[in-house]
């Protein structure tokens, strides 16, 4: 009797034992846990709730598949609201900072680079890296002010050479660029300033806020009545500003022929589809306007990024592009890669047998510890240069697609590699279906117009060109001391 119950309890034991052994392997609590703060770029007056939704779906989407693949550690998020607010993004910044368990390793974002220099600054206290994937400011990159910021996205140089490559590929002769009182606009404003030639006249107008919108549809209406029907109106413009420019323009009748919108990254970030915010007759009026968009990902089903856009699909989260487009615009697989970059460099720290901490983890960002990052990531090879904390541009060129607006989405019509022009589609000019008056100038633009205007705009280009840097410089430095006094 004694023996056969020793027998079963052995055998009892055993049983528990490999239950146990089972059930360690997944436990998570078994596992060691670190913070990973994501500055979240909420909905304010420049970000629309449908873009606020895919960044933080984007967010979770890269941070549950990378959790799931089988590492010795799980990161758990500590989402803060950023808004594309200074003030806002340093208080989420404290409140990353200051719970120390698990440990703090580093913090992804904020969008806007307003949001990422005051956070920068504040995380800096405390030794923690900053990787954003959507602010562009080129400030950004002053290691002496900024040494524990790093991006994944190509510095706005990079996408002002790309505007100032579609403004010589559609031979654009005259250009009035649209600006807001925002820290963005000016700034982006000043870099295609610099980059521009003699053979582009460009006329800068600052619109000023409104009552009730955020840009002022008087001055709006005021620039638009002295465009002509060859010129261009850039908007160099956060999604919010655009659609509410769009909005007034459509308002005004100013919104399609002879009114050709080309939008930087800000401007076709924004979803036309977003029944929320727009009515489809005025998208239907700017269908055909064009922009320039950081390049939207790789997500075939052999890429390495693939796995991402499935398992979003399988969750069935919010701000999933829809069907019939494959690609996204709005800096998506950046934020995909910015939260790939910390995985990598913890699992770079495991295997040299370095702590994992936040300071280690920002050496490892900025080259001057062991584990720093380089990896194949949706946006193509992702790695950072110390000198700027920006993407390295040699390891992988910066790609721009041009877009140009249908009913629901931007759609592809180029690619820009390093300020090249590697395709470019044929384009239909806005207003094409509505006024037969206009038919005989409608269609393909790529290739037309030269001659005695180009000789003008170059006599008259070097005068606004020198004006227009004076006005910007200061206001400028005006806008960075306002960012910096604290
Ligand atoms: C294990 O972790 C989960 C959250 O990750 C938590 O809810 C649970 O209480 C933990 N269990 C133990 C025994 O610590
Ligand atoms: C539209 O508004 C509703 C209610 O406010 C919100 O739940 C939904 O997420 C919004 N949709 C988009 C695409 O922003
Ligand atoms: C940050 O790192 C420096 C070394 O560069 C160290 O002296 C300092 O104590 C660290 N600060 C914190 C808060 O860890
Ligand atoms: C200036 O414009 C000319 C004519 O479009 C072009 O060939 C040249 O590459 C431009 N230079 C720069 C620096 O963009
Ligand atoms: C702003 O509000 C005023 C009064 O509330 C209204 O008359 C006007 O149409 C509004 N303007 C816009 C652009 O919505
Ligand atoms: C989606 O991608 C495939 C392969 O890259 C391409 O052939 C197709 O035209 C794309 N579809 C859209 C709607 O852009
Ligand atoms: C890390 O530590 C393990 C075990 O302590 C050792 O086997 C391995 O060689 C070490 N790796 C490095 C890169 O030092
Ligand atoms: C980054 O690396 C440079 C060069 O090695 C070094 O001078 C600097 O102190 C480092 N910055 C940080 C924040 O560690
Ligand atoms: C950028 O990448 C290239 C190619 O991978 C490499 O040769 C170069 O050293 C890198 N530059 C910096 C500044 O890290």
């Amino acid at each position: 009797m004694p023996g056969g119950v020793m027998h079963v309890l052995a055998l009892l034991l055993a049983v528990m034992l490999a239950v146990c052994a089972k059930n360690g392997e997944a436990q998570p609590n078994m596992t060691i846990t670190y913070t990973l703060g994501f500055l979240a770029p909420t909905a304010d007056s420049a970000i629309p709730a449908s873009l606020a939704n895919e960044w933080s779906s984007a967010f979770n989407v890269a941070l549950e598949v990378l959790n799931s693949e089988n590492r010795p550690y799980t990161l758990i998020p500590n989402v803060q609201a950023s808004q594309c607010d200074w003030q806002a993004a340093e208080r989420g910044a404290r409140a990353i900072a200051f719970p120390t368990v698990p440990p703090v390793i580093g913090v992804v974002g904020p969008a806007c680079s307003g949001a990422a220099m005051s956070a920068a600054r504040y995380l800096m206290n405390f030794n923690i890296s900053l990787v954003s994937f959507s602010a562009t400011a080129e400030p950004l990159s002053l290691r002496e002010l900024f040494p524990n910021f790093f991006r994944t996205v190509y510095g706005d140089m990079h996408q002002a050479a790309a505007v100032v490559a579609s403004m010589a590929k559609l031979q654009m002769q005259k250009v009035t660029m649209v600006l807001t009182q925002s820290y963005y606009s000016w700034n982006f404003g000043e870099n295609v300033n610099m980059l521009i030639n003699g053979s582009t006249t460009v006329r800068s107008v600052t619109l000023g806020v409104g009552d009730n919108s955020s840009i002022d549809a008087t001055m709006l209406g005021t620039a638009l009545d002295s465009v002509e029907s060859d010129e261009f109106v850039v908007l160099a413009v956060e999604p919010l500003q655009a659609l509410d420019i769009w909005r007034a323009a459509y308002g005004m009748g100013k919104a399609g022929y002879p009114y050709w919108y080309f939008g930087t990254d800000g401007a076709t970030a924004f979803d036309p589809a977003d029944a929320n915010i727009t009515d489809p007759s005025m998208v239907a009026e700017l269908v055909g306007e064009i922009g320039v968009s950081p390049f939207g990902g790789d997500f075939s089903s052999d890429s390495v990024c693939n796995k991402f856009y499935s398992y979003w699909q399988t969750m069935n989260y919010p701000g999933y592009i829809s069907d019939g487009q494959n690609r996204t615009r709005s800096y998506v697989p950046y934020l995909i890669d910015a939260v790939t970059a910390y995985f990598t460099v913890i699992d770079n720290l495991i295997q040299a047998n370095i702590t994992v901490n936040a300071f280690n983890v920002l050496q490892a960002f900025n080259g001057s510890g062991p584990g720093t990052p380089v990896f194949e990531g949706c946006t193509g090879l992702v790695s950072f240069d110390p000198e700027t904390g920006s993407r390295n541009a040699t390891a992988q060129i910066p790609i721009f697609d041009f877009v140009a607006l249908n009913p629901s989405y931007w759609e592809a019509k180029g690619e820009i590699w390093n300020a090249e022009f590697q395709s470019l589609q044929s384009l239909t000019r806005p207003g094409s279906g509505s006024a037969s008056l206009h038919k005989s100038r409608v269609g393909v633009v790529v290739g037309t117009l030269v001659g005695l205007a180009s000789v003008l705009a170059l006599i008259v280009g070097g005068t606004y060109y020198y004006l227009r840097k004076k006005n910007s410089s200061i206001t400028r430095t005006d806008s960075m001391a306002r960012m910096w006094e604290r």
